[in-house]
């Protein structure tokens, strides 16, 4: 890994200005520089560059960064490439960086070894004209084989023993590469005689592999298992290939296979990606929605792929935003989009895209396909069968669309089409009601967001959290404790540095969003302290108020506990009422 203290001091050294001014005029407006978003279509400027906190953030499609990402995103590079680039533009030199270290501490580097494995199996696809037949035959040319990093694991028990001369290595076998024999303890390589797939993270990184049989065989597709690097149910194949396709296109395609994803890249269309053979997960949906506002599932036209449909619809749910939209797209009973797209071709595929079902209207077809609708049984059991669903869509304008058009097709009445509604959505407005504050948040969420945005801006304030504090429920309080861990060990850091780190994880995206809220806030240092000391001082109270009313409704106290009442009850009363309202930050738009 590049050692922090390089990009943070090659982030000091470039402006983040400069650099995207080099591809993208920019107007200074008060403190910030904006533009129209080279990231998505627009008409007026969302894309906003702060000079002095030297990030960039687009309001409308939330692309979000620094200077290296910028390169990134921006030139499709890799992340060791856009630290090179920027290096290079201010003259300075790359270190001679240690590869990046995961879990097993000390160890040969996971990623590394998957890297030099990968490698390898591309050498040995031009090595072998069998292997280089079966893709063609399949359509695909040389190039397209390049751009996924498609390989051969040639035929033989340990040819990987060529590769790294360790073969024993622990390493070897935690990456799956190597599987051991349970009773002989002999060691032999996962992948024999297969076309190989690179399963690479959003950073491009190797993690797991694919491998394909070249004829018939059993199992047609092998992949890595669980390792320290990859989590089947959370990767999506060929995303870091798709992205920028993605971004361009404004859209992006779940299918089904491997192939599926190469052909339609061989035939142009470049923004599609795949599950790894898992049904799709509620991080694949949120991964997708980072990237782009229309996600279009597709398919298998049988029974098996309509309920593949739906379970992807159903984890949807809670995902829909009114600006976002999801379609769901059943391809033809004999074909898939692998074979689709080669028989018909690029346009006749999109042509179909375009015919693709909003997700409303799959939603509506499906439950009503399911019930008589002739009877006063059947529609009953239409709403009854609707309501768990639709009280899980996260989009108002849709959940009362969909709600008043189950409430027609039931035959519901006025009145009692206001009571279902009411039903409905109240559900979700009451929960967070009891308790809120004015900002409209639970006052902990508040807090813990005051929080984590004092500690982007300023990372050394760290020192001053304790983890006992938060209470970890929630995604931020979660995020907030592993930033605060993260400052805590390298108190020099930077917020830059500190949202970057987290690239990758379940905390990037609010990190980001909660940067980007300062970029309204006109901080000063001192202003800082006061904003986190006060958080942290209105969260100390919410604990003992808690610990008082434990002790308050318990009966038979011991006298120690008598005393722990009296010193909490003193401890309480000298927070300064008042302190909860000087808070700057939550006054302004602080909330992501
Ligand atoms: P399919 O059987 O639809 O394969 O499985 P495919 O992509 O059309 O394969 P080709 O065209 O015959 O080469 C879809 C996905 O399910 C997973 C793989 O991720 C595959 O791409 N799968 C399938 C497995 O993991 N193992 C298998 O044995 C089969
Ligand atoms: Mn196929």
């Amino acid at each position: 890994m590049i050692p922090d203290s390089f990009k943070q001091e090659l982030l000091h050294r470039v402006d983040i200005v400069d650099v995207i001014e080099r591809y993208v005029p920019l107007k200074k407006g008060g403190a910030n520089y904006s533009a129209c978003c080279p990231f998505h279509t627009e008409k007026t400027p969302s894309f906003t560059v702060s000079p002095t906190k030297q990030f960039y953030h687009c309001f409308g499609c939330g692309v979000h960064g620094n200077a290296i990402s910028f390169l990134m995103e921006y030139q499709g590079l890799g992340y060791v490439e856009a630290v090179k680039d920027l290096a290079e533009s201010v003259g300075m030199k790359m270190p001679a960086f240690e590869p990046r270290t995961k879990k097993p501490e000390g160890g040969p580097d996971l990623y590394e070894i998957m890297e030099r494995a990968c490698e390898y199996y591309r050498e040995q696809l031009k090595a072998t004209p069998r292997a280089i037949e079966y893709l063609k035959g399949r359509g695909l040319t040389g190039k397209i084989a390049a751009r996924f990093g498609i390989g051969y694991a040639p035929d033989g028990w340990q040819n990987l023993e060529g590769v790294f001369p360790n073969y024993a290595d622990k390493a070897l076998k935690d990456t799956g590469l190597v599987i051991e024999g349970e009773d002989s303890g002999r060691r032999y390589d996962r992948f024999r005689d297969r076309i190989i797939f690179p399963i690479l993270n959003q950073r491009g990184s190797v993690i797991a592999f694919g491998g394909r049989v070249l004829g018939d065989g059993e199992p047609k597709y092998l992949n890595s298992p669980e390792t320290p690097l990859f989590e089947k149910g959370r990767e999506l194949y060929g995303l870091a290939q798709a992205r920028l396709a993605i971004r361009a296109v404004g859209r992006a395609i779940l299918v089904e296979g491997y192939m599926d994803v190469v052909a339609l890249a061989q035939h142009g269309v470049e923004y599609a990606v795949a599950t790894l053979g898992t049904a799709t997960s509620a991080t694949h949906i949120q991964k997708l929605l980072r990237q782009t506002d229309e996600v279009v599932f597709c398919f298998d036209g049988d029974a098996a792929g309509r309920k593949a449909a739906w379970h992807a619809l159903e984890v949807s749910l809670p995902h829909l935003a009114d600006n976002k939209t999801m379609r769901f797209l059943f391809l033809p009973p004999e074909h898939d989009p692998d074979s689709f797209v080669r028989e018909k071709g690029k346009e006749a595929f999109e042509k179909k895209l375009e015919t693709a079902r909003p997700l409303s209207e799959f939603f509506v077809e499906e439950l009503m396909g399911r019930v008589e609708l002739n009877t006063h049984e059947g529609r009953g059991r239409l709403v009854h069968e609707a309501k768990p669903l639709l009280k899980q869509i996260s989009a108002r304008t849709l959940q009362l669309q969909l709600i008043q058009r189950i409430a027609a097709t039931a035959h519901l009445d006025a009145g009692q089409t206001a009571r279902l509604t009411e039903e409905l959505t109240e559900a979700r407005l009451a929960a967070p009601a009891r308790g809120m504050d004015r900002a409209g948040q639970a006052p902990e969420l508040r807090l813990v967001r005051i929080l984590l945005q004092c500690l982007i801006a300023k990372p050394a304030l760290a020192k001053e959290l304790s983890a006992e504090l938060v209470d970890q429920q929630s995604l931020e309080a979660r995020a907030l404790i592993a930033v605060a861990e993260f400052c805590r060990e390298s108190p020099e850091v930077e917020g830059n540095i500190v949202v970057d780190h987290f690239q990758g994880t379940e905390f990037h995206n609010l990190l980001e969003s909660n940067q980007a809220a300062l970029l309204d806030t006109k901080l000063e240092a001192e202003h800082l302290e006061v904003d986190f000391r006060g958080a942290l001082e209105r969260l100390q109270d919410k604990q003992r108020h808690l610990r008082f009313e434990a002790l308050r409704v318990k009966p038979g106290r011991t006298p120690e506990e008598e005393t722990e009442m009296l010193r909490l009850l003193r401890e309480r009363n000298q927070v300064p009422a008042s302190q909860s309202n000087n808070a700057i930050i939550s006054g302004s738009r602080s909330t992501p």
